[in-house]
């Protein structure tokens, strides 16, 4: 028996849309709605009326702040030679700033964008951090309409004095094969039944792994959904995969396969900063892709399986310098 979890966000809805029916799953006029599986428990990321769908239950586990999501809609930089994609690509400019500044992000990458979810409470000090390199934007009823920040620059932490050492957190790298990849939304009534069976009803590929002597060597179960905004988004293993119709999903053209690398060895909480910095930076210096997605308890980074052994030995040195910035 697992335990649900979720957090939720409040993305604005757009008056008078349509909704958003998603099958069994039973959302309804949810615009922002993430749902990942992983062998701990169900990590629910929503917006407010999404949040308002869902029966109140003993078995939620609720993170009660308010987080915004954030997404960079180009990082225009003439400077990226970079090929590198997912949150490599923002790791510099968005993800190490915010760290400095100790502000606690969520992360979940889509096939589409990467989210960056801070607390509401955050709001003041991340436009301020970030709008030396971006013209921010919020979504008003579904438009953008540029963020007027008075007295942003007070609430910075002009001090970087604090160095304080990042917490290390170890990390459990799974053999299973990822692939992220994306549907036509009117494809989803089509695949919803597999889409549950995968989520509830599929004992995945690794039964007997809690006895086996080398987690490591192990498959782990994780299963990744979220439709925002219309667009849908998947990160399943290879096995699951299988169990899909092949002619519906899609990914990207090189069609790569990835490899997962999850952090944490006690659950992370929400407040801690840095982790994400600590994982990004590193792949960002050697222009390695990216995703990488937060849930309830735990952190995962994928990265092309071609890269895995570079990154195994880049966060294992990682743990033997003190404190590289
Ligand atoms: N707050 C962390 C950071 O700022 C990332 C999220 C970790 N927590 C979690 N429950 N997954 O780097």
């Amino acid at each position: 028996a697992y335990e649900p979890f979720f957090v939720y966000s409040n993305t604005q809805t757009v008056d008078g849309e349509k909704s958003i029916v998603l099958c069994n799953l039973g959302i309804l006029k949810c615009k922002f709605f993430s749902l990942t599986e992983t062998p701990e428990n169900y990590t629910v990321v929503l917006d407010e009326e999404g949040f308002k769908e869902l029966q109140p239950s003993e078995h939620l586990k609720v993170e009660s702040s308010i987080w915004l999501p954030l997404n960079v809609v180009s990082n225009g930089n003439a400077s990226s030679s970079s090929q590198a994609v997912g949150v490599t690509k923002i790791a510099k400019s968005v993800i190490a700033p915010l760290a400095q500044q100790h502000v606690s992000v969520f992360m979940l990458s889509t096939y589409q964008t990467d989210f960056i979810l801070v607390r509401e409470k955050d709001l003041s000090v991340v436009v301020g951090t970030l709008e030396e390199e971006f013209n921010i934007y919020e979504e008003v009823g579904g438009e953008s309409v540029p963020m007027l920040c008075q007295d942003v620059a007070n609430a910075l932490q002009k001090n970087a004095k604090e160095a304080t050492r990042p917490t290390v957190h170890p990390v459990l790298i799974p053999q299973n094969q990822f692939c992220v990849m994306s549907l036509d939304p009117d494809t989803l009534p089509s695949i919803a039944t597999t889409l549950i069976d995968v989520l509830f009803y599929s004992n995945g590929p690794k039964e007997d792994a809690q006895s086996s002597p080398s987690r490591d060597l192990d498959c782990i179960k994780f299963f990744s959904f979220s439709l925002i905004d219309g667009y849908i988004s998947l990160v399943m293993d290879t096995e699951a995969q299988r169990q899909f119709p092949a002619d519906l999903l899609f990914t990207s053209s090189s069609g790569e396969l990835w490899r997962m690398v999850r952090i944490g060895g006690q659950p992370l909480g929400f407040d801690e900063c840095g982790i994400v910095a600590q994982i990004s930076q590193p792949l960002a210096d050697s222009d390695i892709s990216a995703y990488y997605i937060s849930t309830f308890s735990f952190d995962h980074a994928l990265v092309p399986e071609e890269d895995i052994v570079r990154v195994t030995d880049m966060l294992q040195n990682q743990r033997k310098e003190p404190a590289a910035s």
